[in-house]
C-alpha cells in the first residue's frame, strides 16, 4: 500500500485525505462552526503542556492496556461516534466496527450513523457502544432503549453538547445540509473529484441505496435526502437532567454522558448516576469559542470520585496527546476525524493504519518517558509551557 507506506503520522494521513475529498466532504469532516476557535483550540492545546520525562528505568516490556468496566483494551484509545460516515467510505461504520474489534478498542456507534447497529454489533462481537441523539420527550426515548437492550448494547453515551444545531457556516457556503439535499454546487464538486463520485459515492448508492437514518431511533429512519418523523433535531432543546434521571432508572447498561465540560456538569453526572463523561466540543464543531477538552480536564476530574472514569476527545493526534490526557486523569481518549481521514485514503486498511500510527507513537513515547504502564504517567511529568519571547 504505497500510499500508506508515505503517510507516517495523522497529519500525512490528514493531507493526503483532504486532496481525495470533494470541498462539501472536506468541510463535513474537517470543518467547525463559526471562526472555528473551538476546533483550533482543541488542537493548539496540546502544544501548551510539555513533558518532563524520567530516566534509567526499565521499559524492556510496556503495555499500554487499560481496562473499563472489565473490558480490557489494548490502548487508552477509541473511536468516537462520527455521524453520516458513508460519505467517506462505502459502508465506513462497518469498517470501523471491524477494525475497533481487531484491535481492542471501543467503537462508539453514532446516532446518526446508516448501518444498522444490530449488524454493527455483529462485527463487533456485541461489544459496540452507542451514542444517542435523544429528544427530551421520553414517549420517544422508552422504544429506542428497547432497541438497544434487544441489541446488547452495553454501554449508551449521551451526547449533550447539541440541544440546537450549531452555526455552521462553512456547510451554509457549501450548500450541504442535514437531510442532504442535491445542489448544482455538490453535482459540480462530485464531477471534479470522479474518484469519489465512482469509489464512495456510486457504489454506495449502487449497492446498499440511499443511505437511511438507520440508526437514529427506534426504528429504521428514511434516507437521508428526507427528513425523519419529527425532524432530525426535534425535542432535542427539551432535553434536561430530569431525561436522564428517567433514562439512569430504566437503562440498566452503563451511561455515559459526551461533551461534559464544566465542573459543575460533572458532579450533575455523577449525582444522577452516570458511569462516566467524556470531556468534549464535539470536535469543535458545536459552540465557538470554548476552551480545549484537555484545559477543561483537570477540572473535570477534581469535580469527580477518583474512580470514576473520566474520558476526552477533541484534537488527538499524536501518542503524545494521548499520554498528556491520561497524565491528567483521563482513562481514555477518542478520536472522530483520524480514522476517517484513514478511510479516505485506504478505506479499512487506512483505518487500520491509523490506530497503528497511535499504538507505535504510545509505546514509543512511554518508553522515553520512562514508563512501561499508564499507570505511572502522572501530572507530575507535565508543565505548562513558558510564554513565547516577545
Ligand atoms: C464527521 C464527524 C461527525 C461527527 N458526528 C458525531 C455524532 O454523530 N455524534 C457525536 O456525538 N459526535 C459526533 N462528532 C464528534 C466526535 O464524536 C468527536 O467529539 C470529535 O470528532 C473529536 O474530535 P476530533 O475529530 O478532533 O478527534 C462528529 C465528528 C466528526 C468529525
Amino acid at each position: 500500500m504505497g500510499k500508506l507506506k508515505n503517510c507516517l503520522s495523522i497529519a500525512d494521513l490528514e493531507r493526503e485525505a483532504r486532496r481525495r475529498m470533494p470541498a462539501c466532504v472536506r468541510g463535513y469532516v474537517c470543518g467547525g462552526t463559526e471562526d472555528g476557535q473551538s476546533l483550533a483550540e482543541s488542537l493548539r492545546h496540546f502544544q501548551r503542556l510539555g513533558f518532563v520525562p524520567r530516566g534509567l528505568r526499565d521499559v524492556h516490556r510496556r503495555s499500554a492496556a487499560t481496562t473499563l468496566w472489565g473490558q480490557t483494551y489494548a490502548q487508552p484509545l477509541g473511536f468516537a461516534p462520527t455521524g453520516f460516515s458513508a460519505i467517506v467510505m462505502r459502508d465506513c461504520d462497518a469498517a470501523l466496527a471491524r477494525v475497533a474489534r481487531e484491535e481492542q478498542l471501543p467503537f462508539i456507534i453514532s446516532g446518526a450513523s446508516t448501518v444498522p447497529l444490530e449488524r454493527l454489533q455483529q462485527e463487533n462481537d456485541n461489544r459496540c457502544w452507542y451514542q444517542a441523539y435523544l429528544p427530551g420527550n421520553m414517549a420517544r426515548i422508552r422504544p429506542l432503549l428497547e432497541r438497544l437492550q434487544r441489541a446488547e448494547i452495553p454501554v449508551l453515551v449521551i451526547t449533550m453538547d447539541t440541544c440546537v444545531g450549531a452555526n455552521r457556516e462553512n456547510l451554509q457556503r457549501l450548500r450541504f445540509t442535514v437531510p442532504f439535499r442535491f445542489s448544482p454546487q455538490l453535482l459540480l464538486d462530485g464531477l471534479l473529484h470522479p474518484r469519489w463520485t465512482a469509489g464512495v459515492f456510486l457504489r454506495t448508492v449502487l449497492s446498499d441505496g440511499i443511505p437511511r437514518f438507520a440508526n437514529l431511533a427506534h426504528e429504521m429512519g428514511p434516507a437521508i435526502t428526507q427528513d425523519p418523523p419529527h425532524g432530525f433535531r426535534g425535542e432535542r432543546d427539551l432535553l434536561t437532567w430530569d431525561c436522564i434521571r428517567e433514562i439512569r432508572q430504566l437503562w440498566p447498561g452503563k451511561l455515559v454522558l459526551k461533551g461534559v465540560m464544566h465542573p459543575d456538569d460533572a458532579r450533575l453526572a455523577v449525582a444522577h448516576g452516570a458511569d462516566a463523561v467524556i470531556v468534549s466540543t464535539h470536535g469543535g464543531r458545536q459552540l465557538d469559542s470554548c476552551i480545549s477538552p484537555l484545559q477543561a480536564l483537570p477540572g473535570v476530574r477534581a469535580a469527580v470520585p477518583d474512580d470514576f472514569p473520566v474520558l476526552i476527545d477533541g484534537g488527538f493526534r499524536r501518542g503524545t496527546d494521548v499520554l498528556k490526557a491520561v497524565a491528567l486523569g483521563a482513562q481514555m481518549a477518542f478520536c472522530g476525524r483520524p480514522q476517517l481521514f484513514g478511510a479516505a485514503v485506504a478505506g479499512e486498511a487506512g483505518i487500520r493504519h491509523a490506530v497503528s500510527i497511535f499504538q507505535q507513537e504510545i509505546l514509543t513515547d512511554m518508553a522515553l518517558l520512562g514508563c512501561s504502564s499508564l499507570q505511572e504517567l502522572g501530572p507530575d511529568l507535565l508543565r505548562e509551557l513558558a510564554p513565547a519571547p516577545v
